[in-house]
């Protein structure tokens, strides 16, 4: 059938059959079959008029199987392959312990990672504040690092599920990027294409994620779990609080120095309970250990010191210096301009509206506001103030690293504008929320 009747079929709300998706999905990898207007009017008839379960398994397997699909069997690694995805949030680095530390415990961590989107940062902008990292390896280098470090953080590579790539693309400058259906198909396609045993989602809720809405991030979490069922891989969702950011710190390098303290034992709370919690659901459900032993296995590795030894094989790996972990401060870039962001009065912070944080960095100039523009991976925030943080005098909202004056008066304000100050501290929240998946 010519894709104009396709999409016609699916403007006037009709099922596509599986056949019909992957005629298109054909159409949207070769670059000739379907024009960027009739990729764009498909997109917007399934944004407008939904995907169904079935429709969403056959878009997600036909994507996969767009390019390369990764098979770990010949590698013969002693233990499971499994990877976590975060949906986006503010100081948001939980990847980059959660990948080591899962590998000390056994398993096998090939985690295919994006760049910065909109206000959130991204896990290969971080890993790049290392000087020499390289995260588009070849081929043969990704497979090695995995088999020997057991973790290895890369970029998309070109043939890797091409069809998303191009959908998502259009999908940028369409406006139809926020539909549960497309983003569940295009999260899995690039899971299921890297060959992983089992996945474990970080779905964001909160006033610093893409659904900030509870209720819609839970619609999210369960798509994709249901999907990624349909489709064959074993997944599980925690809902995890973006109400206020991860952590202490928000910027490329500030948040790679705080992934190696935590390595070393020094961790904000947090970032803890959500970094652990996510490693236990992926021990557990890749079957490397059950639940209830899952967390001593945990602490052991990170109070040994396995789990830093990790990644720091993954960097050197990787082409980054060989002592990264232990002179962390000589090797990450410094911003000249560091300075408190002064609370405006003494008191608790009952509310921030995180995704302003996030773009007080991109102010800074911490993101990209061009998709070609080069980052400065060395400013942004560190001792960010929690929610429910006493702040005042001696106890700042944040303390800003800029590069210059302008940009530091600009995030300055954003960051302060972000801040709500009450009298009385606001209730606690845990960090996750809800656990969805067999
Ligand atoms: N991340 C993706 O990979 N795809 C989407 O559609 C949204 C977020």
């Amino acid at each position: 059938m010519l894709p104009q009747e396709l999409i016609r079929r699916k403007r006037d709300a009709k099922r596509l059959s599986d056949g019909e998706i992957a005629a298109l999905v054909a159409g949207i990898a070769d670059g000739h079959g379907l024009a960027d207007a009739q990729v764009g009017a498909l997109a917007m008839a399934m944004f407008l008029n939904g995907l169904d379960h079935l429709e969403c398994v056959a878009l997600t397997r036909a994507m996969t199987a767009s390019g390369d699909v990764l098979s770990w069997k010949e590698d013969g690694l002693p233990g499971p392959v499994v990877d976590k995805h975060s949906t986006g949030g503010i100081g948001d680095k939980t990847s980059l312990m959660l990948a080591p530390w899962v590998a000390a415990c056994g398993g096998f961590v090939p985690m295919i990672s994006g760049r910065g989107l909109g206000h959130t940062g991204g896990t290969l902008d971080k890993l790049e504040s290392i000087p020499g990292y390289d995260a588009t390896p070849d081929n043969a280098r990704f497979r090695r690092t995995v088999r020997e470090a057991g973790c290895a953080i890369i970029g998309q590579t070109a043939n890797l599920a091409p069809a998303d790539r191009r959908l998502y693309a259009i999908r940028d400058v369409t406006a139809t990027v926020e539909s549960i259906g497309l983003i569940t198909a295009s999260i899995l396609s690039k899971k299921l294409a890297a060959g992983l045993d089992a996945l474990v989602m970080d779905v964001k809720f909160g006033s610093g994620a893409f659904m900030a809405e509870y209720a819609r991030a839970r619609d999210l979490a369960r798509s994709i779990v249901d999907v990624a069922a349909g489709a064959g891989l074993k997944t599980r969702a925690l809902l995890t609080d973006m109400d206020s950011p991860l952590g202490t710190t928000a910027g490329n390098a500030l948040e790679v120095r705080e992934a190696v303290d935590f390595l070393a034992g020094r961790h904000e709370t947090r970032l803890y309970d959500c970094t652990r919690a996510l490693a236990i659901e992926m021990l557990d459900l890749s079957g490397i250990a059950p639940r209830a032993a899952a967390g001593t296995r945990l602490d052991a590795v990170l109070a040994s010191g396995a789990a830093a030894e990790r990644f720091a094989r993954m960097v050197a790996a990787h082409g980054g210096p060989k002592d990264f972990v232990e002179r962390t401060y000589i090797y990450l870039p410094r911003a000249p301009i560091v300075r408190a962001i002064p609370a405006p009065r003494q008191g608790y912070v009952c509310a921030i509206a995180t995704r302003a944080v996030g773009l007080a960095v991109l102010e800074l100039g911490g993101g990209r506001t061009d998709p070609a523009a080069a980052i400065d991976h060395a400013v942004g925030f560190v001792e960010i103030a929690p929610l429910g943080a006493n702040v005042g005098p001696d106890r700042p909202l944040a303390v800003m690293h800029a590069r210059d004056e302008a940009g530091a008066a600009r995030a300055g304000r954003t960051l302060a504008a972000a801040y709500e100050i009450s009298d009385a501290p606001p209730p606690a929240s845990p960090v996750v929320r809800e656990m969805l998946g067999a």
